[in-house]
């Protein structure tokens, strides 16, 4: 019997995004509410229960596992479990961990991520000016998130700078942030803004479609599309004067749910079969069980089963609720 991960719209599910907590450092406008209210600790799985999960899930295909959160590394003892997880890597089960980080604690965890086997990380970076940074993240910690990704690179990680396009706050700085990451040898993938979760200003006033922002790119660069996917969702342009790609994540403007090959779960062991939809799935109480294998394996065929074909994003109503009341920190990008 095959054993993998295939949804009922045939699509093979091989990515597992993991949000280890969904606490983060940062309170980035679009993403959160500066007064969060967290999920209660004690419903948070165990590192050895995330590890025990994320085993489970290569034995039924899983070949790329990304741990995210709100923000991965204020998780205490994260790197104990990533340090598990290479044993997968090791014996050739899984083809690669990796990492979304906002880069404030990166300095201290660069050379251990490596040494870990980790080899490329997503940093989410949306502004290099300290203003913007600060009325953007609401805290000051853009010295943090450089000298993070200078221990990463230093470190030998190849980091690729995520960046949330925002109308009218971190726009007209798109050209010179990707001209500083190409630069330094960083592709860039620019993300459209989506409705999940209540905030405290309305995302009308954010959303900028990325054809817009690509637009205003032609008039200053040379964009050339490529062929290239590296297993997400972004589609990537070469940028002829810098020699770098930039990658564009459109689930607004482009809907690009037939590829999808990933499942989210979150630091209390729920399993989000889609990003756009509320639907989801208890595997801790699974794991947690008399017979966790096989309920296990049950929820995660009824999972497949209930995974929707597409989600489906709508930022134009002024005041109108967020599609999905989840907080993007919940499951991580
Ligand atoms: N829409 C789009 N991107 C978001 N992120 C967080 N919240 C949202 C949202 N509502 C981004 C972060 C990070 C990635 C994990 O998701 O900036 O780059
Ligand atoms: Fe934290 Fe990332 Fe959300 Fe910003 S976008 S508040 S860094 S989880």
């Amino acid at each position: 019997m095959d054993n993998n991960l295939t949804d009922s719209f045939g699509r093979q599910i091989t990515y597992l995004r993991l949000s280890v907590t969904d606490r983060c450092d940062l309170r980035c406008t679009y993403c959160m509410a500066e007064n969060m209210t967290f999920l209660p600790r004690k419903d948070l799985l165990t590192l050895e229960e995330l590890d025990e999960l994320c085993t489970s899930f290569i034995t039924r295909g899983i070949r790329k596992i990304r741990l995210t959160g709100g923000e991965p590394l204020v998780r205490r003892g994260v790197m104990s479990l990533i340090k598990g997880l290479s044993r997968h890597r090791e014996s050739g089960a899984l083809d690669e961990i990796t990492m979304t980080t906002n880069g404030t604690q990166l300095a201290n965890f660069a050379d251990e991520l490596k040494a870990c086997g980790v080899e490329r990380i997503n940093v989410s970076l949306d502004s290099r000016d300290p203003e913007t940074f600060l009325r953007l993240t609401r805290r000051a910690a853009l010295d943090d998130v450089m000298r993070g990704i200078d221990a990463a690179q230093e470190a030998g990680l190849n980091v690729k700078i995520n960046t949330v396009a925002l109308k009218g706050t971190n726009d007209a700085e798109i050209p010179d942030l990707m001209k500083w990451a190409h630069g330094r040898g960083m592709d860039m993938t620019l993300i459209e803004v989506m409705p999940l979760g209540e905030i405290d200003e309305d995302r009308v006033d954010q959303y900028i479609p990325l054809t817009a922002v690509r637009e205003s790119l032609e008039g200053q660069f040379t964009l050339i599309d490529t062929p290239l996917k590296t297993g997400g969702p972004a589609r990537y342009v070469k940028v002829a004067e810098t020699g770098g790609l930039l990658g564009m994540i459109t689930p607004l403007t482009n809907n690009f749910c037939a590829g999808c090959n990933r499942v989210r779960v979150t630091c209390t062991g729920q399993i989000y079969t889609c990003l756009g939809h509320g639907g989801k799935l208890d595997l801790r109480e699974a794991i947690r069980g008399d017979n966790p294998k096989e309920q296990l394996d049950a929820l995660l065929n009824l999972a497949m089963h209930q995974k929707p074909e597409k989600h489906n994003f709508d930022i134009s109503d002024r005041g109108a609720a967020p599609a999905v009341a989840r907080h993007m920190s919940v499951t991580g990008g």
